[in-house]
């Protein structure tokens, strides 16, 4: 049975990755901070779909956190879903430093390193694959968060060149997901149009089917692809006078 680690499983676009991995037959090793739920979360994973689930509570803002995971995937896994994240609430500069800083570890640093931890084990038996979670916001210039997304999609472009052809390295760029994001982020959603919404289980489907095809990059929906074709065009300095205004 292949091993699946994912950050972040506890809740969204995380817990949606654990129910298909475990349809599809993985053994889970399943990250985040809250204990309880992360039993709970096993719990159910185990009872619905009969496979094994370890959990491996960690903060990965945190220094022993971090060393926490990177130790488990040194055992090795077939797949890493590096999905955690969160926002801040409020804009920069308007945000304590220190949470823009948290937000860095667990949208980059934790990134890097897990990847860094799981690719040995997976060059040694020449198969694997890594899927980065970033945003669509990589592609537009709204401040520190779509800052640390464009980190994450440029960072896994190049690992998926340099770690060797039988390694897949992807990264995910989903637009406004129904989750818990927004609601932890003390962010004001009401306003975003229904059609711009998707489901975190559709998500995860086509991510795992450009994943299978060999894509770098997937931009879940063709609404979203329409979004980012668009942005593209938009120059960088006009996005960030719009993205002012408008805030998130
Ligand atoms: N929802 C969206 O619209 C959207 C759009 C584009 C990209 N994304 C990205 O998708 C990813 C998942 O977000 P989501 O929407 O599914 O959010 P969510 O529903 O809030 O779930 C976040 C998950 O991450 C865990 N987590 C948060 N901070 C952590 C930390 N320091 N260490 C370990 N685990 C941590 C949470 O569990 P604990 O609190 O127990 O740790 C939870 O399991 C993020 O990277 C986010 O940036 C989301």
């Amino acid at each position: 049975m292949p091993t699946a680690l994912i950050t972040g499983a506890t809740a969204g676009i995380g817990a949606a990755f654990a129910r298909h991995l475990a349809a599809e037959a993985f053994s889970l090793v399943l990250v985040a901070r809250d204990e309880l739920r992360l039993a709970k979360t096993a719990d159910q994973l185990k009872l619905r779909y009969g496979v094994s689930v370890e959990v491996l509570p960690a903060d990965l803002s945190t220094e022993e956190g971090l060393a926490r995971v990177e130790s488990r995937l040194r055992d090795g896994v077939d797949l890493l879903v590096n999905n955690a994240g969160f926002g801040n609430a409020g804009n920069f500069p308007h945000v304590p430093v220190g949470n823009e800083v948290r937000m860095l570890k667990v949208h980059c640093e934790a990134v890097l390193r897990l990847t860094l931890a799981a690719l040995p084990g997976m060059r040694e038996r020449e198969r694997g694959a890594i899927v980065n979670v970033a945003s669509v916001a990589a592609f537009f210039t709204r401040g520190t968060y779509s800052a640390s997304k464009a980190w994450v999609v440029n960072f896994s472009e190049s690992a998926a060149t340099t770690v060797g052809p039988r390694i897949r390295v992807m990264a995910l760029c989903p637009g406004f997901v129904r989750t818990e994001f927004h609601q932890r982020a003390s962010m004001d959603a009401s306003g975003i149009p229904w059609f711009l919404w998707l489901k975190a289980d559709d998500v995860v489907r086509e991510a795992m089917r450009d994943l299978a095809v060999g894509r770098r990059v997937s931009i879940p929906s063709l609404r979203y692809k329409l979004v980012v074709a668009v942005g593209r065009l938009i120059p960088r300095g006009v996005q960030a006078m719009v993205s002012q205004r408008i805030g998130r």
